[in-house]
């Protein structure tokens, strides 16, 4: 009974907070996306890579590509502008005028090559990735070819955006991905991208995991009282079975979605389904806990809108790299639930002592969580633009012996990959 007796104390004092709002420490600034005085110091290295000022510590040589390699790619369809795949899009334009920028390759510290690779979409708006490896293929033969700078380095340089489901494996289904490992081309480059897991063949190191695109107008739309009080406890919109790729089960989400359904379906705890209702950013904003368990890869948007409504993320999904790790106190905003714990979560979820909820819910309080999570125009200070700059910064000097070929010295197999990936974009 003791975990009730938390949750009717957590809840409770909810309405307190409501009656006496000076109680109510967690809830301070939504989304302001201005800092104002730092809330609670965090510890570890977080506050200080947050806070951090990468420009002045790095230049970036912005490629010019022909029109067909982004701009008009996005023309034919502007839903890439608000997908989850969008910072592809919005790192270039950052990029453009950004103050880290330099026009002289020569000075340049890293090359950024601005290709579309994920605005692909079906009807329905998933992003096919199948002409990808052949449009970063092209891109690179032509920035290798019209530069001199590809070939010195064979692009260890250079960084690139993949926010596809598997980073520059250019595959949605894991075993595909698997399958075709890293683009061959990409494999000396530092890559930006939303996936994460650990000792995964599309992971590779030294890459920045960023959080997927979330558009903050529309967040920002959805805000509601920061004095509502949270009177749910387990928040979760979406699938738990994907019967069209997976009929037989237990390949989505390694089950973990499915043993969610089955095992707290009928809990009254849980404010679980898959109806995707209009008031989904409210509800995560009245709820403690949003459960973001893996789907088809381990990230989603979830994350991203877990901290910037200030549901304490419930992460699912093991062995996870989550963005911005050596800047954000994942373990001490989230809570970490193993796949095969899941149908503990209720035991789990209720034995956390309120001082441990009230304390993630004052962290993710704090604008520079929510800050860190954010691709916003024009950008600001400590934005996810910002961290991705950071982590650049973090992998500099280059070791010129690492990262500079001798002459004559080649690393890269321009003919590896399947065939169909060597045919021209
Ligand atoms: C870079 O190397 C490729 C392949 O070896 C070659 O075709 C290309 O001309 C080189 N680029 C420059 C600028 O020399
Ligand atoms: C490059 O890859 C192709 C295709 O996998 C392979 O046949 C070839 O031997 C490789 N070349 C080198 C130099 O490793």
């Amino acid at each position: 009974m003791k975990m009730l007796t938390n949750i009717w104390r957590l809840i409770l004092f909810g309405f307190l907070c409501t009656v006496f709002p000076s109680m109510e420490p967690m809830r301070t600034g939504a989304i302001k996306l201005h800092r104002t005085q730092p809330t609670e110091r965090i510890s570890g290295s977080a506050g200080d890579v947050l806070d951090d000022d990468p420009v002045g510590r790095l230049k970036v040589f912005v490629y010019e590509l022909p029109s067909k390699y982004n701009k008009k790619i996005l023309q034919k369809d502007q839903r890439c502008l608000t997908h989850m795949f969008a910072a592809e899009i919005f790192m270039h334009r950052f990029l453009l005028s950004s103050a880290v920028r330099t026009l002289n390759p020569e000075e340049a510290d890293w090359f950024y090559t601005p290709v579309y690779t994920t605005c692909d979409l079906t009807p329905n708006g998933l992003p096919l990735p199948f002409k990808s490896p052949r449009m970063m293929r092209s891109a690179i033969q032509l920035i290798s070819s019209n530069w001199p700078y590809w070939n010195r380095s064979e692009g260890a340089d250079h960084f690139f955006l993949v926010p596809h489901d598997f980073g520059a494996c250019f595959h949605y289904q894991e075993e595909k991905a698997i399958e075709r490992g890293i683009l061959p081309l990409l494999q000396r480059a530092t890559l930006v991208q939303t996936f994460g897991q650990r000792n995964h063949v599309c992971l590779k190191e030294g890459s920045i995991t960023i959080p997927p695109y979330a558009p903050p107008q529309k967040m920002q739309a959805h805000l509601i009282d920061e004095k509502t009080p949270r009177s749910i406890f387990v928040y979760f919109r979406g699938l738990f079975y994907d019967v069209g790729n997976d009929p037989e089960g237990g390949y989505y989400a390694r089950g973990a979605r499915a043993a969610v359904w089955e095992n707290f379906k009928d809990n009254p705890l849980f404010d679980v389904s898959t109806k995707h209702p209009t008031t989904y950013y409210e509800d995560m904003q009245r709820a403690i806990f949003c459960l973001c368990p893996l789907g088809w890869a381990p990230w989603s948007p979830r994350l991203v809108e877990a901290v910037i409504f200030g549901c304490i993320p419930v992460i699912i999904a093991d062995d996870i790299v989550l963005p911005f790790a050596d800047a954000i106190p994942w373990e001490e905003i989230g809570v970490f639930v193993d796949e095969k714990d899941v149908p503990n979560l209720d035991t789990i979820l209720t034995s956390i002592p309120v001082e441990v909820i009230l304390r993630k819910q004052r962290l993710l309080a704090n604008p520079s969580m929510k800050q860190a999570m954010l691709f916003p125009q024009p950008a600001q200070p400590g934005d996810a633009f910002h961290q991705v700059l950071n982590g650049l910064a973090r992998k500099l000097p280059h070791d010129r012996s690492m990262v500079y070929l001798k002459p004559g010295q080649k690393i890269l197999n321009w003919t590896a990959g399947p065939i169909g990936d060597l045919k021209p974009w």
